[in-house]
């Protein structure tokens, strides 16, 4: 099992995570990577802890079926429920985005006034206010959920006055409370940068995880001996639940260039045996 030349697993609930396939990438170009987005499903956003959960174990163990050597859990959402249970279950190691976030806020904070801002799940979740709190006092952290935020992405809206609007309601909290560095804590927030630098102004580092996370992921897959050496282009292949009408335009604007072959994963063969796994689990808590 242990063998370098497998590929790097990498899902979330839809094509957000492509921004973090692109930082791997970048990162790591020789590897090979599969992605899964659970586009017939997402958003994850919105849903509870449990269908999360149960949509994560799904989609990570579909991942370990294609023979991944390590999980990214490039999913925000996704990352704050469901990442212990799948670093519990999943036979490979699993990343999140969230340690790799808060790692780099705090090395980065020059005041130590942290904003954050995500989904409702992830905000709901208190998973990034908790690994905060570790080290700033919680009135220092300001968590704010941007719901308006990944539509506005889907539809290309990113310079617009629309998302001009939606910054101005969502963030003046975090301007007011003088945050000094901001968590991009949701997939899609990455695309909005030049908005939101916009709003808070040049005084406020704006934390990208999925720059993080490629690190970590090559430190992981170096300590387990699982990093594959020498050159050459890795391969990319991409498998989704769903092709949404706007999957090319979109898909190439989180990537940074087009897809041009996908392979469709029924939710039958997705859902499978995992639900009936997962019922039991949540029937015992
Ligand atoms: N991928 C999700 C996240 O990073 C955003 C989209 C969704 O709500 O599913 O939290």
């Amino acid at each position: 099992m242990a063998d370098a030349s497998r590929p790097i697993g990498i899902f979330d609930s839809g094509l957000g995570g492509l921004t973090v396939l692109r930082s791997l990438h970048r990162r790591l170009p020789s590897e090979d990577m599969v992605y899964f987005g659970d586009t017939a499903r997402v958003p994850y956003g919105t849903k509870g802890a449990r269908t999360v959960q149960a949509f994560a174990w799904q989609d990570g163990r579909f991942l370990v079926s294609l023979g991944v050597k390590l999980v990214v859990v490039a999913c925000n959402t996704a990352s704050a429920f469901a990442l212990d249970d799948l670093a519990a279950r999943l036979p490979v190691p699993v990343l999140g985005v969230i340690e790799p976030g808060v790692a780099t806020a705090l090395a980065r904070t020059r005041g130590g006034r942290i904003g954050v801002i995500g989904t409702r799940g992830t905000i709901a979740s208190g998973r990034y206010q908790a690994r905060l709190a570790a080290r700033v006092a919680p009135d220092r952290i300001v968590a704010r959920p941007c719901p308006l935020f990944v539509p506005l992405v889907e539809e290309g809206l990113v310079d617009h006055r629309l998302t001009e609007m939606a910054c101005r309601e969502y963030l003046t909290e975090l301007r007011d409370a003088s945050i000094d560095t901001l968590i991009l804590g949701c997939t899609h927030y990455p695309l909005l940068k030049p908005a939101i630098a916009a709003f808070l102004g040049p005084q406020v580092e704006l934390v990208d995880s999925a720059e993080t996370l490629a690190g970590a992921a090559e430190s992981a897959l170096r300590s387990a001996g699982l990093l594959r050496g020498g050159g050459g282009q890795g391969r990319l292949d991409f498998y989704l639940s769903d092709i949404p009408w706007t999957f090319t335009e979109v898909g190439a604007r989180f990537l940074g260039k087009p897809i041009t072959d996908v392979t469709t994963v029924n939710l039958d063969e997705l859902e499978g045996e995992g639900r009936l796994d997962l019922a039991r689990k949540g029937d015992d808590t």
